[in-house]
């Protein structure tokens, strides 16, 4: 008879952020007790980002990268090397290239701070979204967390929220009121699908 060492090994997340990273903090928080799920990389493509100093303190590995990194396949190496089951996007601006897509074919997800297909695609980030949302005249505004696929923000929709806006509301206060929902949902959604369970709250 065989004897098997193998431990039971979490399952992995790979961070992808360049931005202020208070979704990626939320996200170390809520997964750094879990025995299930580890989050283990940080990948960045700017040295100066937030997002690096508000991870530290979760014993996450960084890796920053150039454009040209990349794009040339080197970033695509090393996922390789870590293998793994879920790539998060939590503000990062580059596009990924198609490579890295189609390796990690419906492993990496996003999320965009506005309700899909409105107000998505090159260009629409940060306070470009929330202005649209604004000049619209719309009542209401949410997030989207979607599949990344070889474009901008088209990817198969996984979950969506929205929330009320008023006539009186700024851009900014339309802002707050979206990262308030990105930090209470993205977390459990992403956790929902490495467990397989249910997300339609
Ligand atoms: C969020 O609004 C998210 O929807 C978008 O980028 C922003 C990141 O904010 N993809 P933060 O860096 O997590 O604070």
């Amino acid at each position: 008879m065989k004897l098997s060492l193998k431990v039971n090994q979490a399952s992995k997340i790979v961070l992808f952020a360049s931005g202020s990273g208070s979704n990626a903090l939320r996200l170390c928080q809520y997964f750094e007790n879990n025995s299930k799920v580890q989050i283990t990389s940080l990948f960045c493509n700017n040295a100066n980002a937030g997002v690096i100093e508000k991870v530290k303190p979760f014993g996450i590995k960084t890796v920053i990268f150039s454009k040209v990194q990349l794009e040339s396949g080197e970033v695509l190496e090393k996922l390789k090397n870590i293998s793994p089951e879920m790539i998060v996007l939590a503000g990062f601006l580059l596009k990924l290239p198609g490579e890295i897509v189609s390796h990690f074919s419906r492993k990496i997800v996003n999320i965009h701070p506005s309700l899909l297909p409105k107000y998505g695609g090159k260009g629409m980030y940060g306070h470009h979204v929330h202005q649209a949302v604004k000049n619209s005249g719309d009542n209401k505004t949410g997030l989207t967390i979607h599949y990344v696929d070889q474009h901008y923000d088209s990817g198969a929709i996984i979950f969506q929220k929205s929330v009320d806006i008023s006539p009186n509301d700024t851009p900014q206060d339309i802002a707050q009121k979206v990262l308030k929902l990105e930090h209470y949902y993205y977390a459990s959604v992403i956790h929902a699908l490495m467990e397989d369970l249910p997300y339609d709250w």
